[in-house]
Parts: C-alpha cells; sequence; structure tokens
C-alpha cells in the first residue's frame, strides 16, 4: 500500500491507495515536461486572484517568488518529482506549499486540475506550433532557393511512374512547396481554436469566486475564453485538430520521401543525396542508404497512429472530464517531437540536395516526352485531336521499332503518317520547345516557374 499522508486529495479517504494503481494513475512520468506552461498559467491565476482581492498582495508575491525558485529548480534538474503526487500540478503545489506554507495553498482556489492540464496543453501546443511554422518556413525557403537554380533545369514528369512530359526541376519543387504551405496554413488554422482560455472552468460548472477570465486570458496572451465551462475542461478536438494537419504534413513528407529515395537510387540516379543524410551497410561496403528519407517515411506511420489514438481516446467521453484525457498527452507529444524532427531533417537536406543535370535530362529525352507537343501542333494545323493522338501513336510505335525519339526521326518518315507535319516540327520536339511553351500561370515554362518562386518568396515573408 501507498502512503496517503501525501495525497493533495487524501482527506476523504481512509484506505491507501494501492500501489500498482498509484504508478498506474501517475501522469508525472511524461507530463513534467509541461512544468514550464504550469507554472505560467499558476502565476497568471495568481495574479488574476489577487486583482480580484481573492488573495491578498503578500500571498501574490509569496507565490510568485516559490514559483520562481521551483522554476529554476526544475530547470536545472534539480527538482525531485514523486509518483505518489500524480501528476506536474500536485508536484509543483505540493513543492509550493512546502516552501512558503499557508499562501501555497490558497493558488488552487477557483481552480481545477480539469481546467489546469486544459490550460497547460493549449499553452504548449500554441508554443510548439510557432516552433513548427518557423521549421516550415525555413523549409520552403530552402525548397524556393534550390528551385530558383534550376528554372531551366529539365527532367521527366511523370504520371503512373511513366515517362510523360518534360518538367524543369524548379517546377517539380514547387509542387512540393505548395503542399507545405497548405499544410502551414492549416496549422495556424489550427493555432486560432488552440488559443482559447479554458481556466475558470474550474472543475467543469465554473467557480463561485469572482474571477476575471479575461485578465487571466490577455496574461497568458490567450486571445479569448473558452464560453462554456464544460466543453472547456472536456473537449480534445484542437489536439486532435492538430494531429490531423501533422498527419497530413507527415503524408506530404513521407511522398516526398518516397521519391527521394527512387531518385537516389542507381536506377534513377537523378540526385546525389550528400552523405551526411546517408549510412551505410555493415556488409555491403558499396551501399549509400538514403536513410533520413527513408526514416520520415517511416515515422509518418506512428503520427497517423497518435491520430487514431486520440480520436478513440475521446470518442466514447460524456461530458465532462474524464481520466481518460490523460492519454492525450504521449500521442501529443510524440507528434509534436516526430513533426519537429522530419522537418527539422528536411529543411537541412533539401538544399543540399545536388541534382545530376544530365541524368535528368537524359531521361526526359527517353520515354516519347514531347509525344504530346506533336499532337498538339498537329491540332493547330486543324486536324482533330482525336485524330492527331493516333498519328502520333503510330510515329511512336515507328520510333520504338527504329530505337529513336520523335525528334530523331525524319520529316519524310513523319510526313508518312501525316502531310501537315512540316520542318518546323523540330523545334516544337525538343525539350526547351516543350517546357517553353506550357507559358501560363501554373505551367511549367522557366519564366512561369520564376514568377511563382517570386510570389511564394513575398507570400511566406509577408
Ligand atoms: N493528469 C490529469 C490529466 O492529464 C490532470 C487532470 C486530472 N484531474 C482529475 N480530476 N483527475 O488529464
Amino acid at each position: 500500500m501507498a502512503d496517503n499522508s501525501k495525497k493533495l486529495w487524501g482527506g476523504r479517504y481512509t484506505e491507501a491507495t494501492d500501489a500498482f494503481v498509484e504508478a498506474f494513475t501517475a501522469s508525472v512520468e511524461f507530463d513534467r515536461i509541461l512544468a514550464t506552461y504550469d507554472i505560467a498559467g499558476s502565476l497568471a491565476h495568481a495574479t488574476m486572484l489577487e486583482k480580484s482581492a481573492i488573495i491578498s498582495s503578500e500571498e501574490l508575491e509569496q507565490i510568485k517568488s516559490g514559483l520562481a525558485e521551483i522554476s529554476s529548480e526544475i530547470d536545472s534538474g534539480n527538482f525531485t518529482w514523486s509518483i505518489a503526487l500524480e501528476d506536474v500540478h500536485m508536484n509543483i503545489e505540493r513543492a509550493l506549499t512546502e516552501r512558503i506554507g499557508e499562501a501555497g495553498k490558497k493558488l488552487h482556489t477557483g481552480r481545477s486540475r480539469n481546467d489546469q492540464i486544459a490550460t497547460d496543453i493549449r499553452l504548449y501546443l500554441r508554443d510548439q506550433i510557432d516552433s513548427i511554422s518557423a521549421t516550415i518556413r525555413k523549409l520552403q525557403t530552402g525548397i524556393l532557393d534550390l528551385a530558383a537554380d534550376h528554372t531551366e533545369t529539365i527532367m521527366p514528369g511523370l504520371t503512373h511512374l511513366q515517362v510523360a512530359q518534360p518538367v524543369v526541376f524548379g517546377h517539380h519543387l514547387m509542387a512540393w512547396f505548395e503542399m507545405i504551405d497548405r499544410d502551414c496554413q492549416r496549422l495556424a488554422d489550427c493555432r486560432k481554436r488552440v488559443n482559447i482560455l479554458p481556466l475558470g472552468a474550474a472543475a467543469l460548472a465554473g467557480t463561485s469566486f469572482p474571477i476575471n477570465r479575461q485578465l487571466t486570458a490577455e496574461l497568458l496572451g490567450f486571445d479569448g475564453i473558452a464560453d462554456n465551462s464544460l466543453d472547456a475542461v472536456s473537449d480534445r478536438d484542437f489536439a486532435i485538430e492538430f494531429a490531423a494537419a501533422a498527419s497530413l504534413l507527415m503524408m506530404h513528407l513521407s511522398r516526398w520521401s518516397e521519391e527521394l529515395v527512387l531518385w537516389s537510387s542507381p536506377q534513377f540516379d537523378y540526385i546525389d543525396l550528400p552523405d551526411r543524410f546517408c549510412t551505410g551497410s555493415s556488409i555491403m561496403p558499396q551501399k549509400k542508404n538514403p536513410d533520413v528519407p527513408e526514416l520520415v517515411r517511416g515515422k509518418t506511420g506512428r503520427v497517423f497512429g497518435s491520430l487514431t489514438a486520440l480520436l478513440t481516446v475521446m470518442k466514447g467521453q460524456p461530458l465532462a472530464y474524464n481520466k481518460d484525457n490523460q492519454e492525450d498527452k504521449e500521442p501529443l507529444f510524440d507528434t509534436v517531437d516526430t513533426l519537429l524532427s522530419c522537418l527539422t531533417a528536411f529543411a537541412d537536406m533539401i538544399p543540399a540536395i545536388v541534382p545530376k543535370k544530365d541524368n535528368m535530362r537524359n531521361a526526359a529525352l527517353r520515354g516519347y516526352a514531347t509525344a504530346t507537343d506533336l499532337a498538339d501542333y498537329l491540332v493547330m494545323k486543324g486536324l482533330p485531336f482525336r485524330d492527331a493522338h493516333e498519328v502520333v501513336g503510330k510515329l511512336v510505335a515507328d520510333g520504338i521499332v527504329a530505337g529513336k525519339d520523335l525528334s530523331e526521326l525524319t520529316l519524310e518518315a513523319m510526313q508518312s503518317q501525316s502531310k501537315l507535319i512540316e520542318s518546323d516540327i523540330f523545334t516544337v520536339l525538343t525539350l526547351e520547345g516543350s517546357v517553353n511553351a506550357r507559358n501560363h500561370p501554373g505551367g511549367t515554362a522557366p519564366g512561369q516557374v520564376r514568377l511563382a518562386i517570386q510570389k511564394a518568396r513575398k507570400s511566406i515573408n509577408g
């Protein structure tokens, strides 16, 4: 049996908590990372209590200096955390009372751990969203710098993983920029709903003390107060929303990783990933494995798993707070840590990619990437698109037999399929001719890609 004399809620208990139950129900092993936010929340709450004449200014001063001492003890690693005190809140409150006596016991006036924990995770998540967004911006800047260097670097654009039409590498990179940008917007939107103050809800119904929630919200930088006390302590939809945005972001990073793994393989050989992002094999001396993208692809699974865990934690809960909610923390923390490490790896790795321009170009020259351009040319000369498609299909078949690209066929050979083809066809069939022709916003013409990069730079710096 555990000793119940230390418990902050021990008053009505006659029997000590079972030792296993004590360990089973405790959260301090993982929620102690919220200590900074817990202390910030307590300071704001105490300041509000004093301004509302619920505690005295001497008591507030004692609380402030006690919390400051505890904070530096935690920072220096000298604070003793106790499982018997269950969670971060009661560990800190007990330490405060041990230091300052009566005033420490008054801190919890008009407050409950239910609104306290909801406040802590919102403060934590707001900070993390800001760090994640800053890392996304760093990655986006890296994408833009690399894209700007490659507005004329031609590579094959693929559909079904088969050569489709030529694109410039900068355009391809800007596709990733757009996806990551939407992820950043989703996080910014989620932050609005995270940044709402639960404190004042107390256990579930509010409090009988004359509190000033607006003041607490202002002190903590919240945009507003939760409008319903039951909702404030019970729902974790803001964390689920974050995990959903995180899952989409990881899905994008995972797709991108897959591409980097393929591109750095000897079969594609489009890019070189610098050695510092790869590791070797313990048995095969020739190996250089793209571990960083592989691991990002692999870590995507745990973020999807956390989203499922959070949804499932919430789905069976009646109003208001239930202990189930303690299970929100580990998936949430793991999602944040995973996201930050994967983004940091990408922000570092993407600008360091070395494209192998000749290989990209040669790959675009194989696979009849300009076949659509030939069909479009015939359409411009008056042939209906379906007929043009047929003519070009036949020429591609001729090319396959002769082992030649369309641009390598003679004019006579091409005219045998359509008299509309004239000598100006050869500029149309070049890779440059093909990309230059797609000259509209959103297209792959180098000039358009340069404009897209300029616009993107403005949007992330503005
Ligand atoms: N450790 C709890 C949690 O993470 C804090 C709130 C506990 N409240 C309670 N009445 N048991 O949700």
